[in-house]
């Protein structure tokens, strides 16, 4: 794994755009894997821009998203849907045939994970795999003591995940379920991003950092990939 600080949201953000550019570039065809949250939000919208500077075609790339809460339906603005539709895919005039997202109302979750695993053999392995760290280190909805071998598969939120994610909708939800794929094609991605910043996440990339790797906090694993970077503005840097 490589770290690299960055002195503020702003410049990880433009950093981390222009590495999915550049994986664009390398490789036009490429399958992404993206994450939502605060935390990328930025990236997108560099990558939107920087994709209009240079004019940089994604119309050959498949976009898949990294997680859903199950029970939320697309055209609520907290939805992961919502979040990718909004942020990349519509300003990057993504066609709906280029993208791959989980069926948050689906009536059979096993089958959904199912879709998404046959998705990633067939398509992948994923050439760029942007995520974030949430504040108990869980990786997507990978939730501490989720196994390193897991694939997709449906994950009963902990505690500290369903009241931090009620910041990103409007009203009350009652958020317990979600999909997500799993630790083990996070690790079989060609190159991970992990991102993070904000004071807030000082002590949880302490953890991510100088504790020992173990499901027990998931963000861990990115210091066994070979082609991870941790990316950390100075404030989430503040505690090492
Ligand atoms: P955030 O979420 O980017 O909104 O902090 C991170 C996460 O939970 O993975």
């Amino acid at each position: 794994m490589e770290l690299k600080t960055f002195s503020d949201h702003a410049s990880l953000s433009a950093a981390a755009a222009s590495m999915i550019i550049a994986c664009v570039k390398r490789c036009p065809g490429a399958l992404l894997c993206l994450a939502t949250g605060d935390t990328p939000k930025l990236t997108y919208q560099m990558v939107v821009e920087y994709a209009k500077q240079e004019g940089i075609s994604f119309e050959k790339c498949f976009f898949i998203g990294l997680d859903e809460w199950l029970g939320i339906p697309p055209e609520n603005s907290g939805s992961c849907h919502y979040f990718l539709h909004t942020h990349i895919f519509k300003p990057l005039g993504i066609h709906p045939s280029q993208v791959y997202l989980f069926d948050a109302l689906t009536r059979d979750e096993e089958a959904e994970c199912e879709k998404m695993n046959k998705l990633i053999a067939e398509k992948g392995p994923v050439d760029l795999m942007l995520v974030g760290v949430g504040m108990n280190g869980h990786v997507g909805f990978n939730e501490p003591g989720t196994g390193l071998d897991t694939i997709t598969h449906v994950a009963i939120l902990d505690e500290v995940t369903r009241s931090v994610g009620q910041k990103y909708f409007q009203e009350k939800v009652s958020i317990s379920k979600g999909i997500t794929v799993g630790l083990k094609q996070v690790m079989q991605a060609k190159n991970l991003l992990m991102l993070a910043n904000g004071k807030k996440k000082a002590p949880v990339i302490q953890q991510v950092v100088k504790q020992e790797i173990s499901p027990k906090f998931p963000a861990t694993i990115i210091r066994m990939h070979q082609n991870g970077i941790l990316m950390i503005d100075s404030e989430a840097a503040s505690a090492l």
